[in-house]
């Protein structure tokens, strides 16, 4: 096989301050190992989201000086406006700060008490705006999405059996369906195109609005591109306005698949609800024609629509994926199979046995990736998801590592030197020991609690 190179130059570069292992044990002991809480300067290689974090291009830089800030009417919305439409088939395009400011004005019109929303997955910021406005989220990815180890092409798929049996049965509470392209929570995993009309097809069935979460919508075009059957002849962007064909909106976060550092939009075709959103959108954003964001993010956005759909681009971006993935197969440390578009997850509870679940192995596993390797990453398993609302801890379905790779923004360097440090981890894991919390708040609490390492007896 031959390499492939990262499609790029690199003309601007941003120095990594070098820090030693002792002054990270320190700098990590400070933090109450904690990596949410560690100084960004202090992180060798920093993973722990794509979101807002990629490198823009020489045209994104420059489109950027274009911007016009004109509070009505700038010239920066409509060229905005039309990159959108260009790839999505929508009458009107609303701009919000992210892609939660979006979610939270839709499901402040859609949502409401005894209401109840299905998605593939939720992403945590859709379920939080659901469940902040009174409604119900609901969870029906199929069930080999739930299966780090099953090599199911589209994980992410919708289980559309049982969208439509939850449908019939709870007729008149749900506004809309939602469909998560890729599925982040379920390991970046693709939805394919047959899936994303059936899904769209029950709802219509059921006379509902058909919503996308859109923020990787490039990844799972590229996705649908290499795996779907009769596919691989199309263009990139024909696959996109085929997933959107027929759907009545879409929320996305341009800090995604729109290569900027901030940005969203609500795209919706019905009229009213459009106007019901903009009011919206004037009370907490701003006027129609910037939303929460300056003309030069307009500008980067509609830029970043223009190369986030180039074949070479998305070739190389799954191809990073699965060189780290195959690195740490090759290594022994489990993965969540196939690796998905945006990151590559580590299955700390696999990789960890001797560390009981309530004692974090996700956390440990992160914690230790840093020390060694100045790498941050994020413990998405029993430290954000267990505590319920009674008080009580129960392990969450697993532990994983999330290691979130930004756009076009390291090396294939960075990504030898994390799978050299890797491998002392796996020869040392068992001088890991478990975690407890010493602090944590009434929500959220992976972003604040403190930790404790449990001793070696
Ligand atoms: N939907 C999905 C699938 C996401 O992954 C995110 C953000 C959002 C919505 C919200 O967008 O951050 O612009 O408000 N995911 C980031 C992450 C934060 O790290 O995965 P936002």
């Amino acid at each position: 096989m031959s390499t492939i190179i990262e499609p790029f130059r690199i003309k601007t570069v941003e120095p990594i301050k070098m820090t030693t292992i002792d002054e990270r044990t320190d700098i990590l002991r400070a933090a109450h190992y904690n990596l949410f809480s560690i100084a960004s300067r202090d992180v060798l290689i920093d993973l722990l989201t794509d979101s807002g974090t990629g490198a823009m291009s020489t045209k994104q830089w420059a489109a950027i000086m274009h911007g016009d800030e004109s509070y009505a009417g700038s010239p920066s919305f409509e060229r905005f406006q039309s990159a959108v439409q260009n790839l999505f088939p929508f009458e009107h395009i609303i701009p919000t700060h992210q892609g939660r400011a979006a979610e939270a004005i839709l499901f402040s019109i859609l949502g409401g008490a005894g209401k109840c929303i299905p998605s593939s997955t939720h992403f945590d910021t859709t379920r939080g705006n659901i469940e902040a406005s009174g409604a119900e989220a609901h969870d029906l990815v199929i069930l080999e999405g739930k299966d780090p180890q099953n090599l199911h092409p589209f994980k992410g798929n919708m289980d559309v059996e049982a969208l439509d049996a939850f449908l019939t049965e709870h007729k008149g509470k749900v506004p809309c369906v939602m469909l998560t392209v890729t599925n982040n929570a379920g390991g970046g995993q693709p939805v394919s195109l047959q899936n994303i009309h059936a899904t769209r097809d029950i709802a219509k069935k059921h006379g509902l609005l058909f919503i996308i979460d859109a923020c990787r919508f490039a990844e799972n075009a590229w996705f649908i591109k290499l795996r779907e059957p009769g596919q691989q002849d199309r263009a990139i962007p024909d696959i996109v306005r085929d997933m959107f064909a027929g759907a009545d909106g879409m929320t996305m976060s341009a800090k995604k698949d729109a290569f900027a550092n901030i940005g969203g939009w609500l795209a919706l075709n019905d009229d009213e609800l459009a106007e019901k959103a903009r009011t919206r959108l004037i009370l907490t954003e701003g006027f129609p024609t910037y939303g929460g964001l300056a003309g030069r993010d307009l500008e980067a956005i509609a830029q970043g629509l223009d190369e986030i759909i180039d074949e070479d681009y998305l070739r190389y971006r799954v191809a990073v994926n699965e060189y780290i993935g195959q690195g740490f197969e090759k290594l022994g440390v489990p993965i969540v199979k196939p690796v998905g578009g945006h990151a590559v997850f580590i299955d700390a509870r696999a990789f960890l046995p001797h560390i009981a679940p309530l004692q974090y192995p996700g956390q440990v596993l992160s914690c230790e990736m840093y020390r060694l390797a100045g790498v941050r990453a994020c413990e998405i398993g029993t430290v954000m998801f267990s505590r319920k609302p009674d008080g009580t801890e129960v392990p969450a379905t697993m532990d994983l590592v999330r290691l979130a790779i930004p756009r076009r923004t390291y090396t294939q360097s960075h990504a030898d030197y994390m799978l050299e440090h890797m491998a002392s981890i796996v020869d040392n894991k068992q001088n890991l020991h478990g975690m407890r919390i010493t602090w944590e708040p009434p929500a959220m609490r992976h972003f604040t609690a403190k930790f404790e390492p449990l001793g070696a007896g």
